[in-house]
């Protein structure tokens, strides 16, 4: 399949654009560069340079490039700002969302792959969460993955576009050639390993006395090769009706437990203070994947945080300036 990336320079796209060729995809990346990199654009791929709020801009590269489909990661994501900045962010995400599928409509593609979030579920009642459990975003970023999940439901019950959106939990780890590089640098393994290679800045753990086995927060960590990997299967089951889909590993790992395993992958004493809880976190996040099981045959082929850290240490060894080295 021609298959157009949106976000496909950043640190999910970059693989998912890698793994969708290796399944035989012809790929094209279209992004904004506003938080990816060109550089993590593999060389035999276009990028397309232009925002998805430009519908022209996108309905130009989706022609060129014969787009079939699309995997839409095109977003600003970061949970904090959000709350400070709610405009940026409809504006983006679902400014940038409804004018992609103008693009899209306009010229009958009518297949997407959408990459939510586990933000969409806020505060859950219980973990593993399923796909049913009620989406109460706190945030205004899940509140725009989940106002995005509305507008694709309707699409495809007026006008036939056949969708899957994928509930991302915790994405961590890197493919040999492709790795996280956000900046600033917010999520916790990069920053505990860049830490590792002293040029990190410090890390501050969230709380100390939530109701879990050391009182520090359970996030659900998922390998971005898996992750990767489910974007192709659910290409090859989209439906006018859409799915949702979990996407974790299902056990969950506290941040004192991600912390342990990082001193033990790098060698590194890792030094870290102890402060009050960040806002809006949830004491624990696990996703129940049993349904992307189930129906897609999707299993976690490294599900185990000392992998998906030595992945990710790999990649930042041989990368010491991420991707503007
Ligand atoms: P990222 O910032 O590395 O990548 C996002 C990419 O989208 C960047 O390359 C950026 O330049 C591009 N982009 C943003 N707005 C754009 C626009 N209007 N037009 C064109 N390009 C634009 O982020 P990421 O961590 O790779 O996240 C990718 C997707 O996965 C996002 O949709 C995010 O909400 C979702 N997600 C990420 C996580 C995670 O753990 N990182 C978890 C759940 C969901
Ligand atoms: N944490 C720290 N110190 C830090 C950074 C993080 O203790 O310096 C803790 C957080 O409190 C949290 C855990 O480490 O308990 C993971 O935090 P991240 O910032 O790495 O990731 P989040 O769980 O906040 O969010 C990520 C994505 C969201 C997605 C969510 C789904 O960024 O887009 O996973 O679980 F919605």
């Amino acid at each position: 399949m021609n298959v157009l990336v949106t976000g496909g320079a950043g640190y999910i796209g970059s693989a998912v654009a890698r793994v969708l060729v290796q399944e035989g995809h012809s790929v094209a990346v279209y992004d904004s560069l506003v938080t990816g990199h060109r550089a993590a654009v593999a060389r035999d791929m276009r990028l397309f340079e232009g925002d998805t709020r430009d519908t022209s801009a996108v309905r130009a590269a989706l022609q060129e490039h014969r787009a079939e489909a699309v995997v839409h990661l095109a977003a600003i994501s970061q949970v904090g700002t959000s709350v400070l900045e709610p405009r940026a962010y409809f504006d983006n995400n679902v400014r940038g969302a409804l004018s992609l599928l103008d693009a899209m409509l306009d010229l009958g593609v009518r297949d997407l792959v959408f990459s939510s979030t586990a933000a969409v579920y806020g505060e859950p009642d219980r973990c593993p969460i399923l796909e049913d459990a009620p989406t109460r975003p706190v945030s205004p970023y899940g509140e725009t993955k989940r106002m995005i999940e509305q507008v694709l439901a309707r699409y495809g019950h007026a006008y036939g576009l056949r969708h899957t959106s994928l509930r991302y939990f915790n994405a961590a780890g890197a493919l040999p050639d492709a790795g996280e590089d956000h900046r600033p640098e917010t999520h916790l393994i990069p920053r505990l390993l860049l830490l590792a290679q002293g040029r990190g800045e410090p890390v501050t753990v969230f709380g100390t006395d939530y109701p879990t086995r050391d009182g520090t927060c359970v996030r659900d960590y998922i390998h971005v090769a898996d992750l990767a990997r489910a974007h192709t299967l659910a290409l090859g089951a989209l439906s006018a009706e859409g799915r949702v889909y979990n996407l974790g590993c299902g056990g969950g790992f506290t941040v004192g437990e991600v912390l342990a395993a990082a001193r033990t992958v790098t060698g590194q004493p890792i030094p870290v203070a102890y402060g009050p809880r960040r806002d809006g976190d949830p004491a624990e996040l696990v996703a129940s994947s049993e349904r992307i099981t189930a129906e897609l045959g999707w299993v976690p082929r490294h599900p185990g945080i000392e992998d998906i850290l030595a992945s990710a240490w790999d990649w930042m060894q041989r990368n010491p300036h991420g991707w503007q080295g």
